[in-house]
């Protein structure tokens, strides 16, 4: 059996003038496993390793990787795939994020811009006795849009977010605005697009669409961010 080369980034800011790479040799039977499964071992080795995770399913969106230098869920993400011919897997924090250890970004501002786009129904109407429903039609227009798991990795690709991510509110958030501004149960459209006007909000993306590139759930934020401005221009707001 022969082995691969893991490439790790390191840094501990307590210890550390600056960060590093660890080159690891793992042994080959973990080609077949996922990303998550590489770290989990490597951790039985070094404690100090540092990463997030918890569903270990593509679900809770904790281990949003740089992986061969795509972003990526660790846990869902197969090594042999990533390695394709060659024989490194270099695993980095998701980029555009400062680092606080290792494998693991400070997601402050990603977070605050996700808050800002009112990420809940808004509906002052009296309560039916029951529930608010929804037709079949409108249930689907969530479809692809109520997936996001908010893993980060189409955000942290997206350069207008790199250059602006106190202002611009990246594709993650946008696609959760989206989300809502479809949802036939909010009453609160004309205050949702009047936050979204300024000349940052939405209207910094530059169709670069890395976010489509690699949302690993297969979602379109680009295709969310253009119908939002769709939204603007036919907005009298
Ligand atoms: Fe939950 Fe990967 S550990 S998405």
């Amino acid at each position: 059996m022969g082995t691969f080369t893991v490439r790790l980034f390191r840094y501990h800011p307590e210890q550390d003038e600056k960060p590093r790479n660890q080159d690891i040799e793992v042994d080959d039977s973990f080609r077949k496993r996922m990303v998550l499964d590489v770290l989990e071992y490597l951790k039985t080795r070094d404690p100090t390793l540092t990463y997030r995770r918890s569903c270990r399913e593509g679900v809770c969106g904790s281990d949003g990787l740089n992986i061969n230098g795509r972003n990526n869920l660790g846990c869902i993400t197969r090594v042999e795939d990533m390695l394709g011919k060659g024989n490194l897997l270099e695993i980095r924090p998701l980029p555009g994020m400062p680092v606080i250890r290792d494998l693991v970004v400070d997601q402050t501002l990603f977070f605050d811009q996700y808050r800002r786009v009112m990420p809940w129904v808004v509906n002052d109407r009296p309560a039916p006795a029951r529930e608010r429903l929804q037709s079949p039609e409108e249930r689907a227009k969530l479809d692809g849009l109520y997936e996001c798991i908010l893993c980060a990795c189409c955000t942290s690709a997206c350069p207008s977010w790199w250059w602006n991510p106190e202002k611009y509110i990246g594709p993650s958030g946008l696609l959760q605005a989206y989300r809502f501004l479809q949802d036939s149960r909010d009453t609160a459209t004309a205050e949702r697009l009047k936050k979204l006007e300024d000349p940052f909000s939405v209207f910094r993306c530059r169709g670069i669409g890395n976010c489509t590139a690699y949302c690993p759930k297969g979602l379109n934020p680009m295709k969310a961010i253009g119908r939002i401005k769709a939204m603007l221009f036919r907005a009298e707001i």
